[in-house]
């Protein structure tokens, strides 16, 4: 009887270690899951507050060379999962979206104590950032007293980090931290379009070069507009807007005053930059693709006038259309600084373009994919005429050679007229 009944003490006792055991692991359970929430909502909270978007059909397959190159440190994404990097701290967290959470403390010293200043901009102050990973980066803070801003940073944190395209600004990350805000993006060494439009610091835009670029917007622009899911307006394109890389690829920057496509119908604030925004918008106050059509043309005729919307832009454009009736007789137009080094063709058939996208008429104006087709041809066109000609070249270096082996001496020259061809 003793037996049995210290044999039930000894189970029972058994039992409620047990039954301890698992209630502490199951507590402790608990807290790590809580926690692990508790990260994942406080770099997601904010971007809550307005609808998650679909990742854009292909933002996962463009991501652009430049854009992996800058992420080199952060070879252990995986992306669109919470997870930890290099130990257990909040600097590295990946939120949700799929972009970085920066540590406040890893900025300020990436910065200089935030001294390492190359802009300003309505949103706030632009820094230079150098990482302890070895990479650069450009931080965008958010003016503490601005509402606009704040409104556009929860804007931007949602929609940039699911953008990704080669002529896109790609957002890498964040810090929402000690009351501060701040958009972490990829360092565009080149700077903006319009300081190489209008600064005396640097060379003058090649014609060629102006050319590629427009392409470059059209084609960031055409993703917004038909590859983004669902489909992104800008609302504010204009050539402070356009940063340029190392090798002057151009991508499309600040997509503060960005909204969906759907949401987008009845604000009742003017957004945008004076000169470059649609009439049809400042009448209607609806923001459709068709008014960052207009918004690009402004900017195709900034880059072929080398002149700022500010700077009676579009009175010059429409005295000009009065002799070329919108489609030659552009070069009157042209950018003194070119010192007339441009090929007339290509500027009239982009200038025919851009006066399309500043029809009055929305309808009339070409969609985003349609300038795309343009401007590319404008460039194979050029490429073909330049194959054509270094094969007359080569042709007539051939002969030249029989030339010389007949005594005559033409070679050099000829020799030179080739090189002239490569370098154009
Ligand atoms: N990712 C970046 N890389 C390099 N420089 C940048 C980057 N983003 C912005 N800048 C520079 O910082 C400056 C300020 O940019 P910001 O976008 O704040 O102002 P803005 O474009 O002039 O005007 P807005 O506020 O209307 O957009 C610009 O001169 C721009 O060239
Ligand atoms: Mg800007």
């Amino acid at each position: 009887m003793k037996a049995k009944s210290s044999g039930l003490i000894i189970g029972i006792s058994i039992g409620v270690v047990i039954g301890a055991l698992l209630a502490i692991i199951g507590l402790l359970c608990f807290r790590f899951h809580r926690k692990r929430s508790q990260i994942g909502n406080s770099s997601s909270r904010r971007a809550a507050t307005i609808p998650i978007r679909a990742n854009g059909a292909d933002s996962c397959t463009v991501l652009s060379d430049s854009s992996i190159g800058t992420e080199s440190s952060r070879t252990s994404i995986h992306n669109g999962i919470l997870s930890w990097i290099g130990g257990p701290r909040k600097s590295h967290v990946v939120a949700a979206s799929g972009i970085l959470e920066y540590s406040y403390k890893d900025l300020q010293k990436a910065t200089c104590n935030f001294t390492s200043a190359i802009g300003k901009g309505a949103f706030g102050s632009v820094y230079k950032a150098q990482m302890t990973t070895g990479e650069t980066v450009a931080v965008k803070v958010l003016a503490t007293n601005s509402k606009q801003g704040e409104k556009e940073f929860h804007t931007e944190v949602m929609l940039l980090g699911r953008l990704h395209h080669r002529n896109l600004v790609n957002l890498v990350g964040y810090c929402a931290e000690k009351g501060q805000h701040m958009l972490i993006y990829v360092y565009m060494s080149k700077g903006s379009l319009s300081s190489h439009l209008y600064s005396e610091k640097h060379e003058t835009l090649s014609w060629s070069l102006r050319v590629q670029i427009a392409l470059d917007v059209a084609r960031g622009l055409e993703y917004l507009h038909d590859g983004a899911v669902p489909p992104v307006i800008h609302r504010d394109i204009k050539s402070s807007n356009i940063l340029l890389d190392q090798s002057m690829g151009a991508r499309v920057a600040d997509f503060g005053l960005s909204r969906e496509d759907m949401l987008n119908r009845n604000a009742t604030n003017i957004q945008g930059t004076f000169g470059y925004l649609d009439p049809e918008y400042i009448s209607t106050r609806a923001f459709t693709k068709k008014s960052d059509v207009y918004s690009f043309g402004v900017l195709l005729f900034e880059l072929i006038a080398g002149r700022n919307p500010l700077q009676g832009l579009l009175e010059l454009v429409e005295l000009a259309s009065l002799n070329t009736g919108g489609q030659v007789g552009w070069e009157e137009i042209a950018d003194p600084h070119l010192d007339g080094k441009f090929d007339e063709r290509e500027l009239n058939d982009m200038a025919a373009l851009a006066y399309k996208c500043v029809n009055r008429s929305p309808r009339k104006r070409p969609a985003m994919r349609d300038t795309v087709q343009v401007l590319s041809h404008i460039l194979k066109t050029r490429h073909e005429k330049k194959r054509s000609a270094s094969e007359v070249v080569i042709a007539t270096g051939q002969s030249d050679r029989q030339n010389s082996m007949n005594g005559e001496h033409c070679r050099a020259e000829s020799l030179d007229s080739t090189a002239d061809y490569v370098d154009v």
